[in-house]
């Protein structure tokens, strides 16, 4: 059986992925330090709490097993917070995460996915965003991120250590069998908060912005299902591990597809609605740094890895993240 190491996979989409992998008949070890993670995520596969930060600890963790190929969702994602501390974005995404690739290479674990974002690319020149357009993020998150695919290039060309970033756009729904969900505290995105002023965990949603360039003045995003997402992941380890990608490798997972902030609300209501539920919205000033339009280009990864998104439209995605809120407000 093959052994995987999932850094990161008691968060929200690594907690997927663990899922998925050990569905398809994958060892799977999970190495997290639940600072944004939770136990109660990891169903499956083995927990082994602990920080990238601790050398020796990986080291051991290595020593002790034969893991052919490791993913890495392990990072702090939150835009806002990473223009404020942008210490604790480059430390955790940037030195933590190179404790873990000279623990790879020291052991010759050469295949790494790397969950990488859109937020490399910064504003855009042009929309929908292919691989090819310029890398020039606006703020830490994005630049700790960018760093690391550097890094990544460099450790390709040295060490052989070969690696697969994937640059998502905007992850959210939920499983299907409900198993398992989007859990953040603080919750900052769009799709979980909305659903959250529907089942009254929260008075309202706010609207960051009501006068951008778009056809109803609000953002528009490309939201992807996380199971899109995690059967990206596994298609790009299978390719390293069959040697049909070597090097470093870039791919954007996205839909391809932009809904605006008004519509992915729109959609909400009638799914919540559905079940008797309204929602409040409110409008706001635009949040700082947000860019008008974020769409994917990802058919580079539909032609090189055959990647085929399960549950592109957004009502399905929205569907399944309603039911785990559903889910969460019984648990509580
Ligand atoms: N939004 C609201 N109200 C809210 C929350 C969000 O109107 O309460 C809007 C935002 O302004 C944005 C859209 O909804 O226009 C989506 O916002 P999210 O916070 O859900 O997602 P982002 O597009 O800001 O962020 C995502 C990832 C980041 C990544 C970024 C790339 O979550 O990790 O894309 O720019 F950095």
């Amino acid at each position: 059986m093959k052994e995987v190491l999932v850094v990161g996979g008691a968060g929200y989409i690594g907690s997927h992925m663990v899922k998925m992998l050990s569905k398809s008949g994958f060892d799977v070890t999970v190495f997290d330090n639940l600072s944004t993670g939770y136990k109660s995520l990891v169903k499956y596969g083995k927990l082994v709490v602990g920080d990238l930060a601790d050398r020796p600890l990986l080291e051991k963790l290595f020593s002790e097993h034969n893991f052919q190929s490791v993913i890495d969702f392990a990072a702090f994602s939150l835009v806002g917070e990473s223009v404020s501390e942008p210490a604790k974005y480059y430390r955790n995404n940037v030195a933590n995460t190179l404790n873990l690739l000279d623990v790879m290479v020291q052991y010759k674990v050469m295949h790494l996915v790397f969950s990488s974002t859109a937020a490399t690319y910064g504003n855009p020149v042009y929309t929908p965003i292919d691989e090819q357009h310029q890398q020039v993020p606006i703020n830490p998150y994005g630049a700790s991120k960018l760093m690391v695919e550097r890094l990544l290039q460099d450790y390709a060309k040295a060490y052989g250590l070969n690696s697969v970033a994937l640059r998502y756009f905007n992850a959210c729904g939920a499983d299907p069998e409900l198993e398992l969900g989007e859990m953040h505290d603080p919750e900052t995105h769009l799709i979980p908060l909305v659903l959250q002023a529907a089942s009254g965990r929260l008075s309202s949603i706010c609207i960051f912005g009501q006068d951008y360039p778009t056809q109803d003045g609000t953002c528009i995003r490309d939201y992807i299902h996380v199971q899109d997402l995690c059967s990206a992941h596994q298609l790009a380890m299978a390719a390293m591990l069959s040697s049909t990608l070597t090097g470093a490798e870039c791919f954007n997972l996205g839909n391809g597809a932009g809904f605006t902030v008004q519509q992915v609300i729109n959609v909400s209501k009638d799914i919540v609605g559905k079940d008797g539920y309204t929602i409040n919205v409110q409008q706001a000033d635009r949040r700082e740094g947000d860019p008008a339009e974020l769409v994917a280009n990802s058919r580079k990864i539909e032609e090189i890895l055959h990647w085929k998104p399960l549950y592109s439209d957004i009502e399905t995605i929205i569907q399944h993240a309603w039911e785990w809120e559903k889910r969460l407000v019984a648990l509580h």
